[in-house]
């Protein structure tokens, strides 16, 4: 935790556009604001005030359904919203393509993790963003960039960069994901279900490398199921419910029951007024 994100809690109630004396964005790595996306009838995301700080891991929890992957991927230029506004440190962007995010250095680590299993490591991690050199491929550079990426992030279980992606266990493959997103000098990592598929040792694995990036000072949104990670790992929370974000704030403003309320109910008495959306 590097970044002090100042008293706010959430910014919920603060609809429609952002206004100048507007707190999160002065902090903030992103900030959505009044951000909304639909198809056709179904409203899937509505109204999501969120500030993402640099150096934190913001855990974004909800049930099935309630529009957590429709909120990524509208972050992640896969939908633009409907309506609504974003800003990247203060200034407001429109994201409308997954280049555009990427150009930002937002990168979003899908539950699918998007790795060819019969490319090894080196290739996964340079897939559409090879290094060449006089027309060749420049093997040595990227096998020796592949190595230090890993090396940085203490991921130390891979035996050899030359290993086929598909020999690798579960947690490998979620790191190998997650060093070839950081790896492109992103400054937000966005993480869908990181440890869903993962045993217990596997999970610790991903959880220390989610900690290692907050400390190099990248932004983490982490969506999570699992709520002993989240309390591991979050240094703030977002609930959302039905579509609308119920709750933010510093991951202390919460417990095991009143996140449960949260998810479950869209409401917790538990949990300060201040900080539950309206
Ligand atoms: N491509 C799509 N077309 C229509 N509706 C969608 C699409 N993607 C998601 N939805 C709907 O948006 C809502 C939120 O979905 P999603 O974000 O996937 O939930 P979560 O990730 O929180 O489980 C759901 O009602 C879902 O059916
Ligand atoms: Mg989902």
């Amino acid at each position: 935790m590097t970044n002090n994100p100042g008293p706010s809690g959430s910014m919920a109630s603060n609809s429609g556009p952002a206004s100048p004396g507007d707190p999160g964005l002065s902090t903030s790595l992103l900030s959505l604001r009044g951000i909304s996306k639909n198809f056709g009838a179904v409203q899937a995301v509505e109204n999501i005030n969120l500030d993402i700080f640099p150096g934190q891991v913001t855990a974004l929890m909800g049930d099935n359904g309630a529009g957590k992957s429709v909120l990524i991927k509208t972050i992640s230029g896969i939908w633009a919203p409907s309506s609504g506004q974003m800003f990247w440190k203060g200034q407001e962007v429109h994201i409308h393509t997954p280049r555009d995010s990427e150009h930002l250095g937002i990168a979003t680590v899908y539950q699918d993790l998007a790795l060819c299993d019969n490319l090894d490591i080196v290739q996964n991690m340079f897939l559409g963003h090879e290094k060449t050199k006089v027309g060749l491929l420049d093997e040595i550079k990227m096998e020796l960039t592949t190595k230090q990426t890993l090396a940085d992030l203490s991921v130390s279980t891979v035996k050899s960069v030359r290993q086929l992606v598909g020999s690798l266990s579960g947690g490998q493959r979620q790191a190998i994901a997650v060093a070839r997103a950081v790896m492109r000098d992103s400054q937000l990592v966005i993480m869908d279900e990181p440890t869903a598929a993962l045993g217990v040792s596997q999970t610790a694995q991903v959880l220390s490398l989610i900690k290692r990036l907050a400390e190099r000072g990248i932004a983490v949104l982490v969506i999570s199921h699992n709520l002993n990670d989240v309390f591991q790992v979050a240094d703030r929370a977002a609930v959302m419910y039905l579509g609308s974000l119920v709750s933010s704030g510093p991951i202390s403003n919460y417990d095991t029951s009143s996140a449960v309320e949260l998810i479950t109910t869209g409401e917790s008495s538990r949990v300060p007024p201040t900080i539950v959306a309206s």
